[in-house]
Formats: C-alpha cells, sequence, structure tokens
C-alpha cells in the first residue's frame, strides 16, 4: 500500500510533504521518511546536498526526528510505510538513499530476487530487505553509466522490473527535477503555479491545488516547477530489438471539486466518526441529478448502456472487496428484485484466480470506494478481456478501476479517510439502488408506480439517517454495557435478507477497529454452526427491521435468548415482539423495505464506533489494516 508525495517549487519542501503525508497515513503508517535536496550549499559552487531522515511508526515519529535533523530544501520526497517486504524498521523506511539518488515507492516489484541476486553478484551492497532499495541501485547504475538525465537512468531502469509501482526519484546530480513514474499504483500530480506536487492520491494536494493529472499506467513524468513532462514506457517482451520505447504524451490536468476542509476533521475526535455523521450529506450527493421523480425514473446517462444493451444483459456480476463487497451483496438483491436480472456476487480476490466464465451479455459491476483496490483492478481487467461490459461504482475520480471499465457511476461521497469505510459503504448503496431501478425501468419489470414510491423514499433516507445519527449517545451507552463489557470477547450479529450484508458489515466494523472478534452471519445459518457460541456472555446483535424476513428472525431470537445469550436489537420504530426479548434496542424509522440497510447499518457503525473508542484504539489508522489495498 504506502503513500508517496513529491514537491519541487520556490518553498521549503519540508513541511509541505509532512503534511501531505499526513494525508496519506490511512494507506500505511509502519514508518515514514523524507528525501530532501538542499541546494543552498550549490551557490557556492558545491553540489547539492542530499538528506534523508526516516523513523519507525507513526508520522509523529517523523515529526520528532525533523525536530532534532530538520530538513532544508525546496525539492523532495516522502513516503508513509504500509510493510510488504521487510519488518518495519528504519533500514527498510524510505526513502532508499543509494549513491547520489534517492527513491520512494508503492507497490510490489515481482522480479525483486532475480535482480537482487544480479546486483549482489555485480557487488552491490543492500542496506535494507527491500524491493524498493533495488530500484535505487538500478537507476544509481544508469547514472554510473551515462545515462544523460535522472529522467532517462529511471527510465532505463524501470525497463527492467516487472510489478506494480508509484515511485519518486531525486539526485544530487539533477537538483532541479523530480522523477515519477506509475505502474498499476495509483499516482496523481498536483499542478500549482510555478511548483508541482505528486502524490498517492488527491487529498495530499488540495492544500495546495485542484488542479489535478491522473497518470497512466506507464507514465513516467520529469516534474519541473515549470510543469511536468510526461512519456509513456512501453516495455517489449523477451525477443524484441528493442528493450522499450516511449512517446511523449499530454495528460489534460482535472479540477476537482473536492474542498480542502473535507479533508479535516472538523472537531470530531476521529475521521471515523465525521464520515459517519456526513452520510446524510454523502447519499445527497449521490442522489443528486439522478433521481427524477416527474417521470419516476433514474437519469442514467453516465452508465453508458443504451436500450439495446440493456434488454441483451443475461447477468450481472457484482465484483468487490471488503466493505464493498458488502454494498455489493445489497446490490445483488436489488438487481434481482427490481431489475428481475439474475445476478451474482463475487470476492474480487477470489474472481480472479479461479477459471470464472464471463462474457457477452455479461453486465460486470465493480464496486470500489478506491478505485484502486488490486484485485479488484485485476478481476475487472479480466472481464473486460473475456468480452463483459463493466461499470465501476467507485467515489474516486479518475481511479484505476473506472478507468479500465466501460463506464462510470461515481458516489461523490467526498474524501474518506478513516480506513474503516462508511459513509462511501452507504454511498455505495444508493449508486447500487440508482442502478436497479434505472435497469428495472428500462426492461419494463419495473412499475413506475413502484419505481416512485422506492425513489420518494430514497430522497428521504437523509433525513432518516439524521434522526437515528440522533441517537449516537444510545449507541454509546450499548457499546460500553454489551460490547465493552470486559467478559464480552466475540460478538455475533445476524440478519436475513437485505439485513446480511449489514450482519456482515457491522461485524467487519467491529473487527476492524476494536479488534474484538466478531462473525456476521445470515441468521437462518445460525443453527449450522454458530449457536454453539452462545453462551450468557454472548452478545448477538440482531438486525431485524420490518419486512417480510421479520417473524423468521423473531424465532432466531428466541433461539438466542433460549441459550441465554444477550441481544442488541435493530428493530423499526413501534416494534414490540424482537423488543421484548432483547436487552437493548436501537430504532430505526418507518422505511420501504428495499432500503432498510441505510438505516440499520448507522447503530452498526456506531456500536463499533464506540466500543473501539472506549478502548482506546486507533479509530482511523487501525493496526495491520490501509484504506486502499494497492497490493494482492
Ligand atoms: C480495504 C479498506 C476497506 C475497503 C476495502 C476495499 O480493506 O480498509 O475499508 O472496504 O479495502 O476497498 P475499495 O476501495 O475497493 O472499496
Amino acid at each position: 500500500m504506502c503513500g508517496i508525495v513529491g514537491y519541487i517549487g520556490p518553498r521549503p519542501c519540508a513541511g509541505i510533504l509532512v503534511d501531505g503525508l499526513r494525508k496519506l497515513e490511512y494507506r500505511g503508517y509502519d514508518s515514514a521518511g523524507l528525501a530532501v535536496l538542499d541546494t543552498r550549499a550549490s551557490v557556492a559552487g558545491e553540489p547539492p546536498r542530499l538528506d534523508v531522515v526516516r523513523a519507525v511508526g507513526k508520522l509523529s515519529r517523523l515529526d520528532d526526528a525533523l525536530r532534532e535533523h530538520p530538513l532544508i530544501g525546496n525539492v523532495g520526497i516522502g513516503h508513509t510505510r504500509w510493510a510488504t517486504h521487510g519488518r518495519p524498521t528504519e533500514a527498510n523506511a524510505h526513502p532508499h538513499l543509494v549513491g547520489e539518488v534517492a527513491v520512494v515507492h508503492n507497490g510490489i516489484l515481482e522480479n525483486h530476487v532475480e535482480l537482487r541476486r544480479e546486483l549482489v553478484a555485480k557487488g552491490r551492497k543492500f542496506a535494507s530487505e527491500t524491493d524498493t532499495e533495488i530500484a535505487a541501485h538500478l537507476i544509481d547504475i544508469e547514472l554510473a553509466n551515462g545515462a544523460s538525465s535522472l529522467f532517462e537512468a529511471t527510465r532505463n531502469a524501470l525497463s527492467r522490473v516487472r510489478g506494480a509501482y508509484a515511485i519518486a526519484v531525486v539526485s544530487r546530480k539533477e537538483p532541479d527535477v523530480v522523477v515519477v513514474a506509475k505502474s498499476f499504483s495509483p499516482l496523481v500530480l498536483g499542478i500549482g503555479d510555478g511548483e508541482m506536487f505528486a502524490a498517492s492520491d488527491v487529498p495530499a494536494l488540495l492544500a495546495h491545488t485542484r488542479d489535478i493529472v491522473f497518470l497512466e499506467d506507464g507514465d513516467i513524468a520529469e516534474l519541473r516547477r515549470s510543469g511536468p513532462k510526461i512519456q509513456r514506457l512501453l516495455v517489449h517482451g523477451d525477443g524484441s530489438p528493442e528493450r522499450f520505447t516511449v512517446t511523449p504524451v499530454v495528460r489534460t490536468p482535472r479540477r476537482v471539486d473536492w474542498s480542502p476542509s473535507q479533508a479535516e476533521k472538523l472537531g470530531y475526535k476521529h475521521f471515523m466518526l465525521k464520515e459517519i455523521f456526513e452520510q446524510p450529506a454523502a447519499i445527497e450527493n449521490t442522489l443528486r441529478g439522478r433521481v427524477v421523480l416527474e417521470s419516476s425514473d433514474v437519469d442514467g446517462t453516465e452508465i453508458g448502456l443504451g436500450d439495446d444493451a440493456v434488454q441483451r444483459i443475461r447477468r450481472v456480476v457484482l465484483l468487490a472487496c471488503g466493505t464493498s463487497h458488502h454494498a455489493a451483496i445489497a446490490g445483488r438483491n436489488w438487481i434481482e428484485s427490481l431489475a428481475k436480472i439474475p445476478a451474482q456476487v463475487e470476492l474480487a480476490s477470489e474472481f480472479r484466480y479461479r477459471d470464472a466464465i464471463v462474457g457477452e451479455g455479461d453486465l460486470v459491476v465493480a464496486v470500489s470506494q478506491s478505485g484502486e483496490t488490486a484485485d479488484t483492478l485485476a478481476a475487472v481487467r479480466d472481464a473486460k478481456r473475456q468480452g463483459a461490459k463493466i461499470l465501476s461504482i467507485a467515489n474516486v475520480v479518475g481511479s484505476a478501476i473506472p478507468r479500465a471499465s466501460d463506464a462510470a457511476l461515481y458516489t461523490h461521497a467526498g474524501p474518506e479517510i478513516g480506513v474503516a469505510s462508511t459513509k462511501c459503504f452507504t454511498a455505495q448503496l444508493a449508486a447500487l439502488v440508482l442502478l436497479s431501478v434505472w435497469l428495472g425501468r428500462r426492461r419494463g419489470v419495473l412499475a413506475p408506480e413502484r419505481a416512485q414510491r422506492l425513489l420518494q423514499g430514497l430522497v428521504e433516507v437523509p433525513s432518516q439517517m439524521r434522526a437515528v445519527l440522533e441517537q449516537a449517545d444510545a449507541c454509546q451507552r450499548v457499546a460500553r454495557r454489551q460490547i465493552y463489557a470486559p467478559e464480552a470477547r466475540d460478538c455475533l450479529f445476524l440478519g436475513r435478507g437485505l439485513s446480511f450484508p449489514i450482519a456482515l458489515e457491522g461485524a467487519l466494523k467491529l473487527k476492524e477497529i476494536s479488534y474484538v472478534h466478531a462473525e456476521g452471519y445470515a441468521a437462518g445459518e445460525m443453527k449450522h454452526g454458530p449457536i454453539a457460541l452462545i453462551d450468557a456472555q454472548m452478545p448477538v446483535v440482531v438486525v431485524a427491521p420490518r419486512d417480510q424476513h421479520y417473524e423468521k428472525i423473531a424465532s432466531n431470537v428466541q433461539e438466542v435468548r433460549a441459550r441465554d445469550g444477550r441481544v442488541v436489537a435493530i428493530v423499526t420504530a413501534g416494534d414490540s415482539s424482537i423488543s421484548a426479548m432483547a436487552q437493548d434496542v436501537i430504532e430505526i424509522p418507518e422505511v420501504d423495505p428495499e432500503l432498510t440497510p441505510f438505516l440499520t447499518v448507522l447503530p452498526l457503525q456506531l456500536l463499533s464506533y464506540y466500543a473501539a473508542d472506549l478502548k482506546g484504539t486507533d479509530v482511523d489508522q487501525p493496526r495491520n489494516l490501509a484504506k486502499t489495498v494497492t497490493v494482492e
């Protein structure tokens, strides 16, 4: 995973780089470091200095290190690490300095073993266990062998590596340049006034510019104060007379509409809590301009399918990972119930490695907050190769998955910083309902009256969400009593129908941020295993809104109570039977049964948040996790 940043301009860069890294810390936080070119010496005819400061642990440790060893200069690169190759030690922290070159890297160089062996045989000494240091050696060798510029040296070096990278390089030999390159890992450029920025993700740049260039795979760029020079590097397979070719390309900057304050906590204790409370606004943004109540329909222009193409869809295959996978499960149910198209959900990490059969007649819907998850991206590319149409539902505009798709439906939820996804989950749900209604109307299987009721209900969801969020204090009390209780070591989440993915999501949230073992289960499956776990210590969170599954899940609650399990029930206002059996009850307003997930998930997010906060875990940056998983 990891986050990288780069800066070249007139301003002292250390603070700019650290601030950028702070916005990327969600990508990894095992160690961090900066390399800065101090050109003051060159005024006196001396070569510039290239200084590196690194620290194990979170960015605050790098801040401490920089106080002891300040870095002065206007050109530099930085890195925040999620360890892949080598433990999180200072030696393995980036930047890696070899000779006169410093490198930061996000990704994995797949042929690192053979390259390292070759370099060691040539007498090269390694200071770390990382694959990145190999790239630094290769660039250093190219410079020593007479490459005419850092750009050329980096280009030649990268033609030798396989794998995923976003890389930034500086050198004492060419102090007025930062070279960056991208292949599979994300990298964006920020265009300033007489200054240039590079980063793994847009929020790192928002304090300085909103004019962003989204680099494509294979792009390599030389950044100078005046702007970027971008080329496309095409590496040929063995047997070709030329190892690679390069062609100049123009990438037009896009103006992003995120504001810097969206990437701040604005008085909330954690980003996650802020993002939980931002959900009503996020849904409004996802729906804006797309719900057309006058015609009981959805404006699906962005979906990019003509009427004929819609009729030809034989199956919808939803691909996703993590929380997005849970949204996709709900999406499958909606596509089947509202559009009457057979639908299936796949974990992208499984789909891509089996001989999955997709092709013409399949609409593949890739669901991803970041638009960069490596497994989802690979699964999309595979499905596309096999001839399927790809629609992505993503939050980050211009990210890799939408770019690899035929069309994109963006969620417009604003930047999500907390590692545990919340507002992007409900925004994905909204996009999936819109897609299902749109398909159902085009295929003539969703009556206008039903579509009208549903869309009207969807428009009202944000205000109902606000009502649920007003119960945050009650959720905190339940979290203290039931989940934070010393005897509660595990927690079970049960749901049926649309509440099943919500149970999965509730369990995932709890595991991710509070490290309490939790399982989400389809309530009908309880008798096939989880019931054995239930005793008087076991909190069981039951997602039981008023819908067609209510009576069945009420029986499941009885079974839990018969074994002394402690029940926390999420029910519709006015509920009496399940509420009477539960120790704790949180109510959601009455809502169309198709729309319950938008409301039932909120108490679960809050329960997890407060349980984690009571335990004092690092809510926004839970251990071992990263927000954007750009490695397999
Ligand atoms: C990571 C994040 C999760 C996210 C998942 C999929 O595991 O921590 O919050 O749900 O990746 O990410 P995506 O960006 O594809 O939705």
